[in-house]
């Protein structure tokens, strides 16, 4: 019998939820994020982040205290050590790319910025859980953000890739960046295909903004093995790719979803606002 994915929305706890893609992003409608969420509306919230990897609210009127106000809802904030502390509210992130070029500058080097598939905090034995971003400053057209579908990528691999992939660990190396903002970390490994912890999905999961490098085999196979994971992302099939206008919030799930910011927007100065949600004390401490 055909399967065929539905797109009515569903109604849960008040919110409409519409899937964008079939397995990856939903528009959440029928919530003011500025006001506090009841405990309903908060699981319904985290329960289509768990299911459709990244969601979106149009319409909404946030500023950093608001937006750091409904990412508090589902975790302890994360301040990244690269965060400018230009607002109040220590964990609030501009992203913008005229902060890259300054940053490269002191770097010595070209930063393969948010241009390249990525998740946040791979560099880190725990990763942050998710991450919450809001429009500050949108060019009137561009400037997209691609999410991939971690899971779908993976399942849709050959069944030889995936046994030359499942079991072996990769590398991310952050570190110039993380000496520069005076913060020493070792570099860590995490398994290419991980299981994620509430839904038992395997993902696909490896960050090209930060020299990876899969261990225990020769670096020509490691690149080899990386060009096809970078195949899989490609794959319009896994993806959704989201336009952004005024107002707009997206919440996603880092441990599910890699992503990738479209620049075709020349020097506008675009913004975005990131709050990352860090994982569970249990899983955070280790
Ligand atoms: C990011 O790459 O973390 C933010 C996405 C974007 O700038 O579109």
């Amino acid at each position: 019998m055909a399967t065929a994915h539905s797109i009515s929305g569903q109604s849960q706890a008040g919110l409409v939820i519409r899937p964008v893609q079939p397995t990856i992003g939903a528009e959440i409608e029928g919530v003011d994020l500025s006001k506090p969420l009841t405990d309903e509306m908060r699981n319904a919230i985290r329960a289509a982040v768990l299911k459709y990897k990244v969601v979106f609210f149009r319409d909404q009127a946030l500023d950093d205290a608001s937006q750091a106000a409904f990412a508090g809802n589902f975790g302890p904030l994360y301040t990244h050590p690269t965060t400018r502390h230009e607002t109040a509210n220590t964990a609030v992130h501009a992203i913008n790319a005229r902060y890259d070029r300054e940053f490269e500058k002191k770097l010595g080097r070209k930063l393969k910025a948010g241009d390249a598939y990525h998740t946040d905090t791979s560099w880190r034995l725990v990763p942050t859980w998710g991450a919450v971003l809001r429009d500050v400053n949108l060019p009137e057209v561009g400037g997209d953000t691609i999410w991939v579908d971690a899971n779908l990528a993976y399942e849709t691999l050959s069944d030889e890739l995936k046994a030359r992939l499942d079991g072996k660990y990769v590398t991310h190396n952050f570190s110039d960046s993380l000496e520069l903002a005076g913060h020493e970390y070792p570099i860590v490994s995490h398994k290419v295909v991980r299981t994620h912890r509430e839904t038992g999905q395997k993902i696909l999961w490896v960050n090209f903004q930060q020299q990876p490098q899969i261990l225990g085999v020769e670096l020509s196979e490691s690149r080899e093995l990386l060009d096809e994971v970078l195949r899989q992302y490609k794959r319009p099939d896994v993806q959704a790719r989201f336009s952004w206008r005024p107002g707009t919030v997206a919440f996603w799930d880092n441990r599910a979803a890699v992503h990738y910011a479209v620049r075709n927007y020349g020097d506008f100065p675009r913004e975005l606002h990131r709050i990352l949600i860090a994982d569970e004390p249990l899983w955070t401490d280790l």
